[in-house]
């Protein structure tokens, strides 16, 4: 079967781990990596045996490459994704799909009219855990959902490096606001949110160290959200996250502050990942893999992506009532995607 030919946009942290995925398997075969830092885009273009471009356009033009990977910051999603869109070619965005609603639908529009397919990359959709949670709850496990609390904490390193470039609504919490719609299968409505910023002013940094939400679910199904870079360097675990859904017949619980390894070494104690990108026999494995390996699928077979669009926008909607929400002191309303 012939390789898609792709590329990736964006050669920090998460381009190269998708570059990796892909120079690794069987059915992709990376063609070039775009960044206009030319030391940084041709050190992985090199690494994975690509070419390194500055500009996406160049590609686009030449017309062989079939599917891009985005990952952007964040605040730069909107323009170089509805320009490949346009240009009808697929694009795994690297979550959020954007960071603010008006460039989501920015971006949906160009999917529509130019042609191209769109996953945005929700990672949890494809952790054995979030998944195993969906499951219980689309088969009646629990009953009807009575309330849904999901936590996301991060190193405070993490939200210095943001520098006030993106919130932690969007940076981290989008993939609990994704996780808990999706997983109660119920769409939050209104939500009233507080910021607090301590933190991060002591390093010079302007942005909320942690946002806290009360969600209402479209069916009175209430929730709670609560994102933070505020985890010390001395935690072990450098993602602190939870779900809980109490049902009115049971309970799904969910905690991965480790993934079951833990390392006492001299040096001190971590809990390394050992299920989103972790290196196993010499190569990349995890939901990362599981995720980037789903698009090529998805985009050669012709097949419908776990994720789909309008999930994707509902995610940055929730994200703009909290932004809101912490702007006026006041519950607001959810705009319909
Ligand atoms: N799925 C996850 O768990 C996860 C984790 C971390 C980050 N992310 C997301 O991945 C995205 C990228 O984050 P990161 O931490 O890798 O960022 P990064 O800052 O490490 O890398 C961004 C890269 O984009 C390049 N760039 C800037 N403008 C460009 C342009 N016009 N064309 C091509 N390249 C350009 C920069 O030179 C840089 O190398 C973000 O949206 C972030 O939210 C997802």
């Amino acid at each position: 079967m012939d390789r898609l030919k792709v590329a990736v946009v964006g050669a920090g942290f998460m381009g190269e781990l998708h570059a990796r995925t892909y120079a690794e398997c069987d059915s992709a075969e990376l063609v070039a990596i775009v960044d206009p830092n030319a030391e940084v885009g041709s050190a992985v273009a090199e690494r994975y045996g690509a070419r390194h471009v500055a500009d996406v356009q160049e590609l686009l033009d030449d017309g062989t490459v079939q599917a891009f990977t985005v990952a952007l910051p964040d605040r730069m999603h909107v323009e170089v994704t509805s320009q490949i869109l346009s240009a009808g070619k697929a694009v795994l965005l690297e979550k959020p799909m954007a960071d603010t609603l008006e460039g989501a639908r920015r971006i949906a529009d160009a999917e529509q009219t130019g042609g191209g397919r769109l996953m945005v990359g929700h990672l949890l959709r494809f952790d054995p855990r979030y998944v195993g949670a969906a499951q219980a709850i689309a088969a009646g496990e629990v009953g009807d959902p009575v309330h849904v609390t999901g936590t996301r904490f991060s190193p405070r390193e993490v939200g210095e490096r943001m520098a006030g470039s993106s919130s932690v609504c969007f940076y981290l919490g989008v993939h609990d606001v994704d996780a808990i719609q999706w997983v109660s299968g119920k769409r939050v409505t209104s939500v009233y949110s507080r910021a607090v910023s301590k933190i991060m002013p002591l390093a010079g940094v302007d942005s909320e160290d942690s946002i806290f939400s009360t969600c209402e679910f479209e069916d009175g199904t209430i929730g709670s959200l609560h994102f933070g870079w505020t985890v010390p360097p001395q935690m072990p675990s450098a993602i602190n996250a939870r779900l809980e859904v109490y049902g009115t017949e049971g309970v799904v619980k969910l905690d991965v502050h480790d993934h079951g390894l833990q390392v006492v070494a001299p040096s001190g104690v971590e809990f390394p990942d050992g299920l989103h990108w972790p290196e196993v026999n010499g190569l990349i494995a995890g939901d990362l893999a599981a995720e980037v390996l789903h698009f090529v699928t998805c985009v050669r077979d012709d097949k419908e992506f776990v994720v789909p669009v309008s999930d994707a926008m509902r995610a940055v909607a929730v994200n703009d009532a909290i932004l809101r929400s912490v702007e006026s002191g006041k519950p607001e309303t959810v705009e319909a995607v």
